[in-house]
């Protein structure tokens, strides 16, 4: 087995949200406890981090890892609008503390997914202000933490929206096929669209009762390409403040990247999915000092678009297909034309089976050993992730863990790919 350097950072990764607890101030959390909520279930305590973190530090260094990627919760640190919370900036300098006394390199994400509520009041990620509130906050976090800090990620999956308008277009498209059959009388489908107009309409005044908006642009919205273009300013303005502030920190964003592969008669469709996805980031990102790479399959595209897996492919429990080969290849991608570092910020595998885990890992390092080994930069694998955690609007079903976690007593039970994952490094 290929063993990484000991400057190579190794470890795993977690967003506040889905494992601190109790994250009151966000959007995340006031969504999930609404009437019209499209998650399966509250977060609530989550795998309470917020307070065990030492433990689950410890269990990293144990396992032999030396880095761990986590984020700073933006609804903690500014609750209300120019209000920053000091004791709570204080308890993300104690988890880098605990990171250093572990021999763990903490690498920090400024943004994951959940933001303050009242941004989602002033317009969230579509408003033309955000930008420079993320860039305010990010001058109060840097300023005290940045001398601790070797290595921040802006925003994580700056690409999300893109990606969940694009797959909302494909559904509605569907729905409205589905829907002109049904009403020429030829096919019978399950669809009630009075209803759910009906729904969308409560939907948009209970938003208006929580957020003072009737449509809530969170973060994984749909993105528009104006939002879309206000997340990569949010991510120039943050860059700008941490190298003011401490210009040796080394700044990136992070991006969800598939393996795409065109099938017959795809090439076109291929390149215009890469493009989407990766390569219209270039001029924002050209100036950063790395790149979060995060890939968790494949896609392969067919002439009208992605195909679905095929029939004898091994599924996770998110119904992706299990394919650790994805990783490499998107390194190889991403490397012809970004010229930075890569870190894997995030690859990782759903399934109730660690057996699967352990597979998956070694695939994928042998994999970023052949990029390292042709001489590609890559700098840092991070697995997704630490632990079994709240898996957005799919809540606790699905466990990407290293450790498992009995959110009745919170016990931690460490897998095998916890130690596996560790033995890769010399
Ligand atoms: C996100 C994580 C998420 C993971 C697994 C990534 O897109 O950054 O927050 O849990 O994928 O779905």
């Amino acid at each position: 087995m290929d063993r990484f350097d000991t400057g190579f950072l190794l470890g795993a990764a977690t967003a506040a949200h889905q494992v601190e607890g109790n994250n009151t101030n966000s959007d995340c959390w006031a969504m999930e406890q609404m009437e019209h909520t499209t998650f399966t279930e509250p977060s609530l305590d989550a795998v309470d981090h917020y307070h065990r973190y030492c433990e689950d530090i410890a269990l990293m260094a144990d396992a032999g890892l030396n880095a761990y990627r986590f984020s700073i919760e933006w609804a903690r640190i500014e609750p209300e609008e120019g209000r920053f919370d000091e004791k709570e900036l204080r308890h993300y300098q104690d988890v880098i503390r605990c990171c250093q006394e572990h021999g763990i390199e903490p690498v920090v994400t400024l943004h994951h997914f959940s933001s303050p509520k009242w941004l989602i009041t002033k317009g969230g990620w579509e408003a033309d202000t955000t930008p420079d509130d993320f860039a305010r906050y990010v001058r109060y976090v840097i300023g005290a933490l940045g001398s601790e800090l070797r290595y921040v990620c802006t925003i994580n999956e700056a690409n999300m929206g893109i990606q969940v308008a694009a797959i909302a277009k494909r559904y509605m498209i569907q729905m409205q096929a589905a829907q002109a059959k049904s009403a020429d009388g030829s096919v019978q489908v399950g669809i009630n669209l009075e209803k759910m107009m009906a729904g969308q309409q409560a939907a948009a005044e209970e938003n208006k009762r929580v957020f003072g908006v009737e449509k809530v642009e969170n973060f994984t919205s749909m993105r528009t390409p104006a939002g879309d273009a206000i997340v990569c300013r949010a991510h120039e303005a943050a860059r700008a403040v941490i190298r003011e502030l401490y210009p040796d920190i080394r700044v990136g964003l992070t991006l969800s990247l598939h393996d795409i592969q065109a099938a017959e008669g795809g090439k076109a469709a291929a390149e215009k999915e890469w493009e989407e996805e990766f390569t219209h980031y270039l001029p924002y990102i050209k100036e950063d000092d790395f790149l979060g790479v995060q890939n968790y399959t494949r896609s392969v595209i067919g002439p009208d678009g992605a195909l679905p897996a095929p029939e004898d492919a091994e599924l996770t429990q998110m119904n992706y297909e299990f394919y650790p080969q994805a990783l490499e290849h998107v390194i190889r991608n991403v490397a012809k034309s970004f010229h930075g570092e890569l870190i894997v910020t995030e690859n990782g595998i759903a399934t109730a089976d660690d057996t699967r885990r352990v597979a998956f890992i070694e695939e994928a390092l042998a994999g970023v050993h052949r990029c390292i080994r042709d001489g590609l930069p890559v700098r840092g694998y991070f697995h997704w992730s630490l632990l079994d955690n709240f898996e957005w609007q799919k809540g606790y079903s699905m466990t990407f863990g290293l450790i498992a976690v009995d959110r009745a007593t919170q016990t931690r039970h460490p897998k095998e790919s916890l130690a596996f994952l560790g033995s890769f490094l010399r």
